[in-house]
């Protein structure tokens, strides 16, 4: 069932485990996330990076909405990573349940007027909003101590951003990094516990970068109140790893039986990964009658934003 971003991440966050949010480009995507959440019993959330909803367009984030609605299990539909204005609006019309405005790479004044923009835009709609300050990248490997520390999150700035900006969720910088860690990931948790500390207990944390975390950074994150993680890579690579597009070629295979094993390789990782969040077998935990009316209350809210033009 379509069910609103801010309901799965403050059920998650109250109960203290995390929703994986799993960065999707097609339909066997959106297949292997709904299965895996539906075998696990687990709430998900199906998440669009930019370029992604450039090349999906509509009829993609369509099938995002359509297949979370008749999943039997909670699910909500984001955007990840958005510079742009346009996207977020579109986003937003179309009936995703929420937004990362992310102005990171923004200097810090111009990222807090565009962040604030973008949350009183989204707010309008009844969706959630997440953004970032610090600075997450897959080329963060490559650098000094000193300059990854200068990109990390830093503490006071993130209270007063949050504060600022009123946007519900913020993605943090503590060593984490888009795509493979290059060398053992180290993850900065005293900065977590003074970001925490900063912003107060209302905002709701996120790690980006969650393929190749091993378990115990997992837990130590979630107990010091992450509720979301970003999942691409790993489910991406199940996916490319598994497309053996000489043999299909070799034998003149069948479209779907080759589009099958793909979703069952990506299905396996996204498994392992609601394991590892905590999130298997807590779909009962967002089917109240409140998770209902706040999803309900988003979708009134959206159409009046609408309505009103
Ligand atoms: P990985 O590709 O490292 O899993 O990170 C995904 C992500 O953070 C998307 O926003």
């Amino acid at each position: 069932m379509l069910t609103s971003t801010r309901e799965l991440l403050e059920t998650a966050r109250r109960h203290v485990y995390a929703i994986g949010a799993f960065n999707i480009y097609n339909l066997e995507g959106v297949q292997a996330v709904v299965k895996a959440a539906e075998a696990c019993q687990s709430p998900a959330m199906l998440q669009l990076h930019p370029s992604s909803l450039k090349y999906g367009g509509s009829p993609l984030v369509a099938l995002c909405l359509e297949a979370a609605r008749t999943a039997t299990v909670p699910i909500s539909v984001h955007l990840d990573h958005s510079t742009s204005a346009e996207a977020i609006r579109f986003a937003l019309e179309a009936g995703m349940n929420s937004i990362m405005a992310d102005g990171s790479h923004l200097p810090y004044a111009e990222n807090q007027v565009f962040t604030q923009a973008m949350t009183q835009l989204a707010h309008a709609y009844g969706a959630v909003v997440e953004a970032e300050i610090g600075r997450i990248s897959g080329t963060e490997d490559g650098l000094s101590v000193a300059e990854k520390e200068a990109k990390m999150t830093d503490p006071m700035q993130a209270g007063e951003f949050v504060k600022i900006t009123q946007v519900d969720a913020l993605a943090v910088t503590i060593g984490n990094v888009h795509g493979e860690y290059k060398s053992e990931p180290r993850l900065d948790f005293d900065r977590l516990v003074r970001i925490r500390q900063r912003v107060g207990e209302d905002v709701l944390l996120v790690l980006h970068g969650a393929s190749g975390l091993p378990a115990q950074m997992i837990s130590r994150s979630i107990e010091l109140g992450v509720c979301k993680f970003n999942v691409n890579t790993e489910v991406r690579q199940a996916y490319m790893q598994t497309l053996n597009l000489e043999k299909c070629i070799a034998e003149d295979a069948d479209l779907v039986p080759c589009m099958e094993a793909v979703v069952d390789a990506m299905q396996q990782i996204v498994m392992q990964k609601m394991e590892l969040f905590g999130s298997a077998h807590k779909a009962h935990l967002h089917q109240s009658p409140y998770a209902r009316m706040l999803t309900a209350a988003q979708e009134r809210q959206r159409q009046m934003t609408i309505h009103r033009g």
